[in-house]
């Protein structure tokens, strides 16, 4: 851990700066409990010694990460505390850092934004919060002041007890402090239904077209529903991606998702045949019920091949069968919901009932490819940003000797150089070119040109079949 960091201590002398005087990075801390008069105020007690180690004044703003990263306001410990390497802090915050008492964070100094938007989600289904502009005001008034990151679990007090809410996005992104000018929108619901992914488009290496089309096929329709009515254009019901496997129709979906600004529903086909054992009809109805309440909201479809097998060829077709005839009920009636978009996934369109490729239902369908030279470069960039590269690692090298690698694959390589550069040494600060050449040797590319030419002609099969059909690219 602690390593050094390029912030010269902050204590304005002109003196040239030794490494023992710059700030350190990182400390971890023993987690111990608050005092009572310090609870659920958002503040952790830290050693006045530490906070100067890592450039921390009393009342700034530190990142504390346990199973999960939060934000918390640090304080003075208390002086009967002082040298034994503990962090105090409530029940709320240790939830949000995921962690108990007597285990260990990293604690760091951390920037913070002006919260713009705060939206909030009751995180228990047993309140049902009913929310004006009194109320919001109210939680605001809470509010201000506090460090918050989304995810992160807010106790606020209503009529003597305390709520729970769950912050389910905050506009920036990344930890923010909430002012009196910031916007608290309180979604009327449960915190379950509104799990909004990470994942941006920068997270995307390549694939720019398919982002495009993406954009315009959901995110836009979902955005702005009026302007679609009003120019009298139908967005499409269902998106279909397919492509090889491990080359980011998951990652897409939920990019667009989180970018569309909507709620998330996601589901995996073989989840809906094994978790509702029986009622998978039902639980289809049920995830489109609840799509049609909390929109807007992208239902996701992943694995959608294993839910809908076309007809016939499986065992279990009455399961299948009615699973994928209520399926196309949903979608049938999807026609009034134009803020609700349902994308399908799969890397076995083949299997997929024809069903459901029929106009009105999935008829937008669109092939993620495997990532070219240029694609395999921004994606050797996204998966190295957090990544030390040694000078004579040269990604555009990388990007070449990359052929036949899907994104998971190349993910995976990069895991796999850094890997071993922390065998090799523990203390190794750079992973270098020879790291990534060893690497090669255990990570095998995944996709085969064989591989590829079955997408390929799959999607000339539907064409024929469906010559009016959107297909993106248009070839
Ligand atoms: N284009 C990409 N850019 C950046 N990362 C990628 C890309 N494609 C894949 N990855 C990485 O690989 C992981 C797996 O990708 P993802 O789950 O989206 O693949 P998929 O196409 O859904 O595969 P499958 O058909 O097996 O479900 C991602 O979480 C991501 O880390
Ligand atoms: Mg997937």
């Amino acid at each position: 851990m602690s390593s050094i960091t390029d912030n010269p201590s902050s204590d304005g002398s002109e003196q040239p700066v030794t490494p023992q005087q710059r700030v350190k990075k990182e400390v971890v801390l023993r987690v111990a409990e608050a005092k009572q008069k310090d609870a659920t105020r958002g503040k952790v007690r830290i050693d006045l010694n530490v906070m100067k180690d890592l450039g921390i004044e009393v009342g700034d703003v530190i990142e504390i990460v346990g199973k999960k990263p939060t934000v918390a306001v640090g304080w003075p410990s208390y002086p009967d505390d002082e040298g034994k390497g503990i962090i105090r802090m409530d029940g709320v915050i240790r939830r949000n850092a995921g962690v108990s008492i007597g285990d260990k964070v990293i604690i760091r100094k951390v920037d913070t934004k002006e919260a713009l938007i705060v939206k909030l989600a009751v995180a228990s289904p047993s309140y049902s919060i009913s929310s004006d502009s009194n109320f919001t005001s109210y939680v605001l008034k809470r509010l201000v002041d506090y460090p918050l990151l989304e995810g992160d679990n807010v106790l606020i007090p209503i009529l003597g007890q305390s709520v729970p809410f769950v912050v389910v996005q905050t506009k920036p992104a990344g930890p923010v402090v909430v002012r009196d000018t910031t916007k608290v929108v309180i979604l009327e619901r449960p915190a379950e239904f509104a799990k909004v992914p990470r994942v941006t488009y920068e997270d995307i290496g390549g694939m720019r077209h398919v982002i495009e089309r993406m954009r315009e096929l959901v995110e836009l329709p979902l955005k702005y529903p009026e302007l679609f009515k009003r120019l009298g254009i139908e967005p499409p019901k269902g998106v279909l991606l397919y492509g090889p496997p491990g080359c980011g129709k998951t990652l897409l979906a939920k990019a667009v998702a989180n970018e569309s600004g909507a709620n998330f529903i996601a589901i995996k086909g073989p989840e809906i045949l094994s978790k509702w054992v029986g009622e998978s009809e039902r639980a289809i109805r049920e995830i489109f019920r609840k799509a049609r309440i909390y929109a807007p909201s992208v239902v996701f479809l992943d694995e959608i091949d294993s839910i809908a097998p076309t007809r016939g060829v499986f065992e279990d077709t009455h399961v299948t069968e009615r699973v994928v005839s209520q399926l196309l009920t949903e979608l049938d009636s999807i026609e009034k919901l134009r803020n609700v978009a349902v994308i399908a996934a799969t890397n076995r369109p083949d299997l997929v009932d024809s069903a459901l490729l029929r106009p009105g239902r999935f008829d937008r369908v669109i092939y993620v490819p495997p990532p070219d030279r240029k694609a395999r470069l921004e994606i050797l960039k996204v998966h190295t940003r957090n990544v030390p590269l040694a000078s004579d690692v040269n990604l555009e090298k990388l990007a070449e000797l990359t052929e036949g690698y899907s994104g998971a694959d190349i993910e995976a390589l990069v895991r796999e150089a850094a890997l071993i550069a922390l065998r090799q040494d523990i203390n190794a600060s750079l992973v270098t070119l020879n790291h990534f050449m060893d690497a090669f040797q255990n990570i095998q590319p995944s996709l085969a040109k064989q591989m590829i030419k079955f997408y390929e002609e799959w999607v000339s099969k539907i064409r024929q079949r469906l010559p009016k059909y959107h297909i993106t690219p248009n070839l």
